[in-house]
């Protein structure tokens, strides 16, 4: 079954002769309980693409579906349980003012949910955290854990659908695998299927099983991941993207070695 379905997707931002159309045609299908990864140049409309399946854009053409609900242009708060997204940056999503308990509490009061105390106490768990972290404030924390409580919120509703904007690249790089490690362990366990923007081939090949790559609004590849780290990308840019990544780590062992 697919979990989440974009056919033909396009979106343009202004009008006239300032028109700027930043999705082209983009399908992709995520099979239920895979994680599906999206890479390509900054500006290509990757976090776009998150955001029209996230409900902050209403409109885009084509069709949208998650576990196969068409998406409407006004969304059903329903929605809101199933798809969560994930962004880059912790500090920007938590509210500097909140204890974490307001920032976990907060979902669960939208949306009628009971037994608050349990579910934050569980979903801190779930993370790594335990009921301690409650009455602090986001900048009580470390930036691994920032994210970890921003992982919380995202999954206290329980959804389906984790939608994860570069989800370490904010990261110092010795806490960025303890966060993958933890999106790797939350997936299986929870069941979840993931829709993941990252600049990174190596997350790529840890926690993808399918990859887009997108260029200038348009997705130019897809393929399997085992294809791509056995070098069998055809399209031009995507062949870019694998020798800039090698080179990288061919630098990074010799400065290592
Ligand atoms: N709210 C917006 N209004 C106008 N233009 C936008 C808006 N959001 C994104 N864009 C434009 O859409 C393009 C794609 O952006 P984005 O999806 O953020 O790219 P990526 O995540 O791949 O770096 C960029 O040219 C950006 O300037
Ligand atoms: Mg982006």
């Amino acid at each position: 079954m697919s979990m989440i379905q974009a056919h033909a997707l396009n979106l343009s931002f202004g009008s006239g002769p300032a028109l700027n159309q930043v999705l082209h045609d983009v399908s992709l299908s995520v099979a239920d309980g895979q994680s599906f990864g999206l890479v390509g140049e900054s500006g290509s409309g990757k976090t776009t693409v998150l955001r029209c399946l996230a409900g902050q854009y209403r409109h885009w053409t084509g069709a949208l579906s998650i576990a196969g609900a068409p998406l409407q242009h006004k969304l059903a708060k329903a929605h809101f349980r199933h798809v969560q997204m994930v962004f880059q940056d912790p500090y920007g999503s938590l509210h500097p003012r909140h204890t974490i308990d307001t920032a976990l509490r907060e979902p669960l009061i939208i949306h009628g949910i009971s037994n608050k105390d349990d579910r934050i106490n569980q979903i801190l768990l779930k993370v790594g955290l335990n009921d301690g972290f409650r009455y602090r404030y986001p900048h009580q924390l470390s930036g691994g854990q920032r994210q970890r409580v921003a992982i919380a919120r995202a999954l206290i509703l329980e959804p389906r659908v984790l939608l994860l904007d570069e989800p370490t690249s904010a990261l110092d790089v010795s806490v960025q695998a303890e966060i993958l490690n933890l999106l790797a362990d939350l997936r299986q366990r929870e069941k979840l299927t993931y829709l993941m923007v990252t600049h990174d081939l190596g997350v790529v090949t840890h926690l993808c099983d399918r990859v887009a790559v997108m260029q200038q609004g348009r997705i130019v590849e897809q393929l399997d991941s085992q294809a791509l780290s056995q070098d069998l990308a055809v399209h031009d840019y995507t062949r870019m993207l694998v020798q800039a990544s090698r080179d990288f780590s061919q630098h990074a062992e010799r400065l290592a070695g």
